[in-house]
């Protein structure tokens, strides 16, 4: 097994739509292998091909000590109802906001070995599912957040890619109150 190099913000391939795979083989298997090994040292609960160069529709992830491989997923089903919670990428390396996604998704897809399954996830899986399937589509958490967000991640990825420090926060502001 052999750890890959993640690919970061910047490269293009993150945002190119990853091609189905027509039949599972042996190298999928060994890549998927290394995913998971390079997945666990960085440490993440999700990789994309496209997070390691390989513009293939394959992703793994590992949630409570159960780990996947899903090859050419789609989501059949969402539900309706929704939930913010705090995400990050491992190819947005420092970078946190909170993202709306489907409380519930089902997803269809094959497995390492090129087997058909389907699979109901909810909460962290369920957003795992729907961040990595992004991933394969060019898409990545940034591009979901409200414009004003979105706008300020973007300036702050790109401080980080001129090896700028993070922005500071505001300092404090002393409410009226507090001075009367
Ligand atoms: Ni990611």
């Amino acid at each position: 097994m052999a750890i890959l190099p993640i690919r970061t913000f910047g490269d293009p391939g993150l945002r190119e739509r990853a091609r189905r795979i027509e039949k599972v083989k042996p190298l999928h298997r060994r890549l998927a292998n290394n995913m998971i090994e390079t997945m666990r040292v960085a440490p993440g609960v999700g990789l994309a091909g496209n997070q390691v160069g390989v513009l293939e529709r394959i992703f793994v992830w590992e949630v409570e000590d159960e780990v996947g491989v899903v090859v050419n997923p789609a989501i059949i089903s969402r539900s309706a109802e929704v939930e913010e919670s705090d995400e990050g990428c491992l190819s947005l390396p420092g970078l946190t906001y909170p993202v709306e996604r489907s409380i519930e998704v089902t997803i269809e897809a094959l497995d390492e070995r090129g087997r058909p399954f389907t699979r109901t996830a909810e909460g962290l899986l369920a957003r795992v599912f729907q961040h990595e399937i992004d991933h394969l589509d060019g898409i990545l958490f940034v591009d979901r957040l409200p414009e004003a967000l979105r706008r300020e991640a973007m300036r702050e990825l790109t401080r980080m890619s001129l090896g700028l420090p993070p922005t500071p926060p505001p300092a404090p502001v002393t409410s009226a109150e507090e001075t009367l």
